[in-house]
């Protein structure tokens, strides 16, 4: 893996926590984006050569809604960039790791992801995460 990409943070209200963020980060949202196929809305802040991600659910049936009906707001998950998304997923399979998605899905920022599940990381939702050209 080659560093921290992004950390993930679930919110209730997308527009309240990006102007927070950008009290916090001294910085404005570079994109927001809808991914439909997830059901969110994001916004992504840059900060040094890693970025920080809001995650808005626009349905219920969103993992976004469901962490946060559970759990309420907060840290979601951790991206990692990978150079090669196919070969990671295949040597984290092997070391005994949970790959939710076992074919790569295209997610936000023009990226290929997948996940691993949090039960085999202590608690952590993991996103790979690999530049699309
Ligand atoms: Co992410």
């Amino acid at each position: 893996m080659k560093k921290i990409e992004h950390i993930g943070i679930a919110v209730k209200d997308l527009d309240v926590a990006d102007a927070l963020y950008e009290k916090l980060l001294g910085v404005t949202s570079y994109k927001t984006e809808h991914v439909e196929s997830e059901g969110v809305k994001t916004a992504f802040f840059k900060i040094g050569t890693t970025k920080i991600e809001l995650l808005q659910a626009t349905n219920e049936t969103s993992p976004i809604a469901k962490f946060i009906d559970k759990k309420g707001e907060g840290m979601h998950h951790i991206a990692f960039a990978v150079a090669d998304i196919n070969a990671e997923i295949l040597r984290l399979e092997k070391e005994g790791f949970t790959v939710i998605n076992k074919t790569p899905k295209r997610g936000a920022d023009n990226k290929l992801v997948a996940f691993l599940h949090p039960k085999n990381t202590h608690g952590v939702l993991i996103e790979l995460c690999q530049d699309l050209p």
